[in-house]
């Protein structure tokens, strides 16, 4: 027995061994810079074995090699290249998109949710794409934005009505407001808006960050055909709340004609439509209530966490600089004196809060990092870097919107970097908060919708007061999002409100 166990661990050893070669001769090869620290599991060891997130992991790397187009790091046996030089970036993300259109995060078949817009591939994502699209120019956003709009108000009423919720976990109260007002634009506005919903319980609980979910994504990463071995699924607790909820709002919906220009809507005219057909490939995708059920359960997980992100980081940042704060609530309040309430060209025309959301969304980018897969050998641009089909691609947010090269005083928040004056100095592919190229986030627009109505209305009647509970930046760990945890924000109701 002894022999066996002694046996076994010096076969992994070598094993671990040999694959750690085995990644830096790879890359040696093909003269690329490699991490040395975790030749096997990359940034994944420390996010598995230490209290941080991946970005800041990623984070390190990128310090340890500014002068480096690309890095290659170790992710088992899948060659893996963390590519930070901006043209390098902008190779992978637009100039090349057609070798790197995969986002590299394969599912199992099995996971119904997530056979969403975010994780599908080839030409069935590019037939989700085309069909979603629609939902979010210009015209719908308009036609949308009173679902948006009354949720916000509802929100405010709902604070005052509740004042406990006025200090203390923020972040919270304001995912209640995201979700209330994603629950409207999916499944229709009811008279009264719901801060207090199973969905809420969903968004929070997808992609929440314990040992066991940790776990799993470091696996689905590492080695996809483990994953799939163990059958592994990320989402199959919530298929049932979400599926029969869009069974019965396609239901309602066939028997009432009334358009309502939600995400409800959308659904029930592509059932009517039938099979989804791409003309190039001939491919066909039925609009099943799975199917469906699986987008709307997306577009959740994409409207609560990343916009209450931005809510309340750009609240921290206003709740520590009296000036701004000021700035933003004249702002406001001339706003409404001129418009008497909110609608989509008054959200859409201020000046000073865009700046300061923009630099909220520059210095605590919600979503850390992108990633993508090579699916056709090809050559980076500098570097003259060989990348084989299969290599999987990680890209830097945050570290570029904290590198010195781009943003002079990285860590200083300033909204007049964002000024008509100054906002040449950036380079667009420096600022990547949506991500970009042909998968760009698609509810951008949206997005930035939800999060400014939310601003508007909060702080048309309350001011803020930031609570600083350690001092510096702390993030919690989490598998792409990033989140402060050192901050918490107090609702002041204003004088005037
Ligand atoms: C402030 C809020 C949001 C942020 C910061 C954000 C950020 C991102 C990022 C970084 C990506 C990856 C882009 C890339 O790989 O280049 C993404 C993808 C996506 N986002 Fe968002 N997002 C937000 C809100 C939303 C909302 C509200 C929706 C929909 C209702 C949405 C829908 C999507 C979709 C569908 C994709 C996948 C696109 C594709 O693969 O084709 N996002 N988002
Ligand atoms: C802020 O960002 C949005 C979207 O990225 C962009 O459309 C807008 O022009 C930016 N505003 C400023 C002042 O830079
Ligand atoms: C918010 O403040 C405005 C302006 O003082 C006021 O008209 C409005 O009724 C307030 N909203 C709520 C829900 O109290």
């Amino acid at each position: 027995m002894i022999t066996f166990i002694l046996a076994l661990i010096i076969t992994i050893l070598c094993l671990i061994f040999i694959i750690g070669r085995y990644n830096e001769f790879y890359w040696k090869r093909r003269n690329v810079a490699f991490y040395k620290k975790h030749k096997v599991m990359g940034v994944f060891w420390d996010f598995l074995t230490k209290d941080k997130a991946i970005f800041e992991n990623l984070w390190e790397v990128y310090k340890e090699y500014p002068n480096e187009p690309a890095i290659g790091l170790g992710s088992i046996l899948t060659p893996t290249l963390y590519v930070t030089h901006p043209k390098n970036v902008q190779h992978v993300l637009i100039a090349d998109f057609n070798s790197f259109n995969h986002r590299g995060l394969d599912v199992n078949k099995d996971d119904l949710l997530a056979d969403n817009i975010l994780f599908m591939e080839g030409n069935r994502w590019k037939l989700m794409r085309q069909h979603r699209t629609p939902l979010f120019t210009t015209t719908k956003l308009k036609s949308m934005y009173y679902i948006i709009d009354k949720s916000a108000i509802d929100f405010v009423t709902h604070l005052k009505d509740n004042r406990l919720l006025l200090k203390g976990d923020a972040f919270n109260t304001i995912s209640s407001f995201c979700c209330a007002a994603i629950g409207a634009a999916v499944f229709g506005v009811g008279t009264k808006s719901i801060f207090d919903s199973p969905f809420l319980y969903m968004t929070q609980n997808a992609f929440k960050s314990s040992f066991k979910l940790n776990l799993k994504f470091s696996i689905g990463h590492l080695c996809n055909p483990l994953y799939n071995l163990l059958g592994f699924s990320m989402f199959k607790g919530f298929e049932d709340l979400i599926i029969n909820a869009i069974k019965r709002v396609i239901h309602e919906r066939e028997a009432d004609y009334v358009k309502r220009h939600d995400f409800a809507d959308v659904c029930v005219s592509l059932k009517n439509a039938g099979t989804m057909v791409d003309k190039d490939s001939d491919l066909k995708l039925e609009p099943t209530d799975e199917l469906l059920a699986a987008q709307a359960f997306f577009f959740y997980t994409a409207g609560v966490e990343p916009i209450a992100t931005v809510i309340f980081n750009t609240l921290v940042e206003l709740g520590r600089r009296p000036e701004y704060l000021s700035k933003v609530h004249s702002e406001i309040d001339e706003a409404f004196k001129l418009h008497g309430s909110m609608n989509y060209d008054a959200i859409t025309s201020f000046k000073v809060l865009d700046m300061v959301v923009n630099e909220s969304m520059r210095i605590h980018t919600p979503v850390g990092y992108v990633t993508r897969k090579c699916v056709k050998d090809t050559v980076l641009p500098i570097g003259n870097i060989k990348v084989d089909k299969g290599t999987k691609i990680f890209i830097p947010i945050f570290e570029l919107h904290h590198d010195a090269r781009y943003y002079p005083d990285p860590e200083v928040f300033d909204p007049e970097r964002f000024s008509p004056d100054n906002k040449h100095n950036i380079a667009d592919i420096t600022y990547l908060p949506f991500g970009r190229g042909n998968r760009v986030c698609l509810g951008a627009r949206y997005g930035i919708l939800q999060l400014k109505a939310g601003l508007v209305h909060l702080l048309r009647n309350f001011t803020v007061k930031t609570i600083v509970m350690e001092e510096g930046m702390k993030y919690s760990r989490q598998q792409f999002q990033v989140r402060l945890s050192n901050f918490d924000l107090e609702f002041i109701p204003r004088s005037n409100a």
